[in-house]
Formats: structure tokens, C-alpha cells, sequence
């Protein structure tokens, strides 16, 4: 493997480069993203001095804090410390807020300014004003909310906030983005706000509310999750930000593909609601070792991933959320897999930063793999050679680093279009990859 240093980083093409060894060594990943983002807002909502430490370096984390800034919340970072001056209350500003490319930020901050008695608009790149917020202020709306949205339901968002009252709210899409929003505004609701999902999605909202002191009913009813909040202010509060394990997946990836491989990746999130890749990288055949650690609001430890010949895997809409941002590399590890992988349940992989299905399966077919779309899903018959060649991104983190990986297990060199998006998550990661060749 090797990368052509002219184009590293930020660079938009990057050229990979087979690998000729196997990956092998130990490394960190930056925070948790979705992790960061909430540690953020909750301490936002807080009234004192929070302390995050190891908050993300990823871009998408950066426009939390700034959007958190423009409301008057004082932040400071220091490295990977961010110190929170929450004063229970935002103030208005007459500028749209900026989410960037961060759709986790639109959808979160609209959470909290439901309860705001003052409009704000929300805003971002072109990529983020083509995906759907309809999702998030049709509750909103049914709190109390004023919003308002561009047509299709598309950003830029308007939210005029008020007087919320608390939901019951059965969630249509499994989406732990609009489960928070909710969950937030209903901090500020008068009476219970309780979202039901039919398919469990990441809990970190309700793990860091509960760190922060606020009390929170689960409930498993008839194979539903019932998540009930009432009004309550969050404890300003300490925590450190285990290391991202969908950061951690591309290079766990690279060392399930390429024969002789042994990685350990230190201080990592191991939320169950996360952490369907391993377990369906195992069912695949790698070999994969969990130690975990204590102390904190969210699991974590240590990973050790060793290469083992693979097979296919079936996934289906259960466990399509504790692995849906790793599910471009899986679909990446089952060409190399024996036999068919199907995954089914995903539409939502094409309202991500880019159609995922559409990328992913262009991508792999660029390359010579046997990938087919379908409406909610793709399939990958496997094993085929990969050859080199040219993917193209689609200007999202998920399919950069999924290409990438592809590079090393291809006959020929792979460019990779769209490289500086890498750092919406993962600023660094071909670094970090080449530090493992
Ligand atoms: C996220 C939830 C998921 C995920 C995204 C981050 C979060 O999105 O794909 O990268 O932090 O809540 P949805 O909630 O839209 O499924």
C-alpha cells in the first residue's frame, strides 16, 4: 500500500495503492461523533461548566460548537478538551445558523430551539440542503414548534420555538437523530414526551442525559422501545469521548481484508447499538477480540481484529441501525467474501451525505466487483478480484474511506475521488492508515 503524499489530506484525489504487507500494529481513533455532538448540546442546556474531553476533531463536530457559539453558549477548546459554559438558555442571533454538512447538527440543534421563544434559521452546504428534514419538524410541529421548511422538505429550517407540550411519537424512519431532537425538546415540554421505536436506534442521547442527571424511563413493550423524558435541566457534567468506532471501522476493515493482518484499536465505543459491525465481521469469519474497560455514560474498550477467510452474511432491518454507517465497507468485505451478502432494510443508506447505494455499488463495479442495488439495499456476490481503477466519493466520508480500503486489496492503483470530505469524521485517517502499513 502506499499513498501518494502529494495528495494527502485535504487534497480531493487520492491514489491507493495495493497493499504489500499485511496491517498490522495498534492505533486511537479521534472521539466519537455522534457522541461529541450530544455532549455538546446537553451541556449547552446545562447551567455551569461542563468538561468533554476527547471530543471529536471530525468537522461535523466543529459546526455543533460553532452553531452552539452564534447561541451565546461560551465554548473553549483545548486540544481535545472542549469546556462547556452552558447558561441554561441560548440567546438569539439574527444570522442563519451554519450545520455545514452536518445533518446530525440540524437535526439536534432543531431539537433545542423548539423551546426557544425566538425564530433562528438553519442552514448548511448544498449537500445538506438536499437531505430531508421533514422527519424532524413534523414532531416538532406536534410539540408546539413553528417550522418551516424549503420545498420537498429540505433545508434551510425555520424554527420559531414556544410553549411545547409533551408527545407520544412512534418513529417512521429508525432514526436516532429525530429520537433526539425529540427527546430534547421534550426536556423543555410541559408533561411526558415519549418516543417508541420499533427498532432500537443508538442511545447516546439517553445515556448522556442520564449522566447529566436527568431521569429517563425504558420501557420494552410488544418488541417496541418506549424512551419517556419530562421536563428536567440537565448537570453540567464530565465525561472523556471514547474513540469513534465507525472512524476505527475502515481500518478494521483493512485488516479483516488483507491476509496476515493484526490490529488493536485502543479506547474505543463499544455501545451495543453500535456495534453491529463487529459482530456481523465475525459472523463474516474475521477474527475479532472485545476487551472492554469501565467508567463513564458509554461503553468502551479496547478492539483486536485478525484476518480469517470470509463469507457472506445476510442483514436485515433489525440490525441495519447498529451498523448503518459501516455498511459501505461491508459491502466492500463481502466482494472479497464467499458467497452472497444481501443487505435489506437500508433505504435509508440513500439519504445519507450522498445516495450510498447508488455510490457504493458504482464504486465496487468500477473496480470489477459483482454489485447490484435494490430498492432498500445492495447485493454482493463474492469472491471477485478487485482491479484497480477510479471511484468516485460522491463528496461523502464514508464511501472516501471505503474506496480507500478497497485500494488495498485491488491488483492495481485506486484514485479516489473526493478525499477532503474524509475529514467531516475523520481528519487524518490516511495517515493513520499509512501508520499501520
Ligand atoms: C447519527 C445517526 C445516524 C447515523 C449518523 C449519525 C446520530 O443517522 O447515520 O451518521 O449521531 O444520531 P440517522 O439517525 O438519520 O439514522
Amino acid at each position: 500500500m502506499s499513498v501518494d503524499p502529494r495528495r494527502m489530506g485535504t487534497l480531493p484525489l487520492a491514489q491507493i495503492h495495493p497493499a504489500d504487507g499485511p496491517i498490522v500494529g495498534e492505533c486511537r481513533v479521534p472521539g466519537d461523533k455522534s457522541i461529541s455532538h450530544r455532549a455538546a448540546l446537553i451541556a449547552a442546556m446545562a447551567n455551569g461548566t461542563s468538561r468533554i474531553g476527547g471530543f471529536s476533531t471530525a468537522g461535523d463536530c466543529r459546526a455543533t460548537l460553532d452553531v452552539l457559539a452564534a447561541l451565546g453558549v461560551k465554548v473553549t477548546t483545548k486540544g481535545d478538551e472542549v469546556v462547556i459554559l452552558g447558561q441554561g438558555a441560548l440567546l438569539p442571533t439574527d444570522a442563519p445558523l451554519d450545520c455545514r454538512r452536518s445533518g446530525t447538527t440540524m437535526r439536534l440543534v432543531a431539537g433545542l430551539l423548539a423551546a426557544t421563544a425566538f425564530r433562528s434559521v438553519l442552514t448548511g452546504d448544498h449537500q445538506l440542503l438536499r437531505r430531508p428534514m421533514g422527519r424532524v419538524a413534523e414532531p416538532l410541529q406536534s410539540m408546539g414548534a413553528r417550522v418551516d421548511l424549503a420545498a420537498g422538505g429540505r433545508p434551510p429550517m425555520s424554527i420559531e420555538g414556544g410553549t411545547l407540550t409533551g408527545i407520544e411519537y412512534r418513529l417512521p424512519v429508525a432514526s436516532a437523530q429525530v429520537k433526539s431532537a425529540i427527546l430534547l425538546a421534550g426536556l423543555r415540554a410541559s408533561g411526558a414526551t415519549t418516543v417508541v421505536e420499533a427498532v432500537p436506534t443508538r442511545d447516546h442521547t439517553e445515556r448522556l442525559l442520564a449522566w447529566a442527571g436527568v431521569s429517563l424511563r425504558r420501557v420494552q413493550a410488544a418488541g417496541e422501545v418506549l424512551t419517556t423524558v419530562r421536563p428536567a435541566d440537565p448537570a453540567p457534567f464530565e465525561m472523556t469521548v471514547p474513540g469513534d468506532l465507525s472512524s476505527a471501522a475502515p481500518l478494521i476493515a483493512a485488516a479483516a481484508l488483507v491476509p496476515g493482518s493484526d490490529l488493536a484499536v485502543r479506547g474505543v465505543g463499544l455501545n451495543p447499538t453500535r456495534a453491529g459491525f463487529l459482530r456481523a465481521l465475525e459472523r463474516m469469519g474475521a477474527w475479532v477480540e472485545v476487551t472492554p474497560s469501565s467508567g463513564g455514560p458509554e461503553p468502551c474498550g479496547d478492539v483486536r481484529v485478525r484476518h480469517g477467510p470470509l463469507r457472506g452474511l445476510g442483514v436485515d432491518s433489525v440490525y441495519v441501525p447498529s451498523l448503518i454507517d459501516e455498511l459501505p465497507l461491508l459491502g466492500l468485505i463481502a466482494t472479497q467474501a464467499e458467497g452472497v451478502t444481501e443487505v435489506r432494510g437500508a433505504s435509508e443508506l440513500r439519504v445519507k451525505e450522498s445516495d450510498r447505494v447508488a455510490g457504493l455499488v458504482a464504486g465496487l463495479r468500477a473496480l470489477g466487483a459483482d454489485a447490484q442495488e435494490t430498492e432498500d439495499g445492495f447485493v454482493v456476490r463474492g469472491p471477485t478480484p478487485l482491479l484497480g481503477g477510479r471511484c468516485d466519493a460522491l463528496a461523502d466520508h464514508r464511501l472516501a474511506m471505503t474506496f480507500v480500503v478497497a485500494g488495498l486489496v485491488a491488483s492495481g492503483p485506486v484514485g479516489v475521488e473526493g478525499m477532503g470530505f474524509v475529514a467531516d469524521s475523520f481528519p487524518g485517517f490516511l495517515e493513520a492508515l499509512e501508520g499501520l502499513r
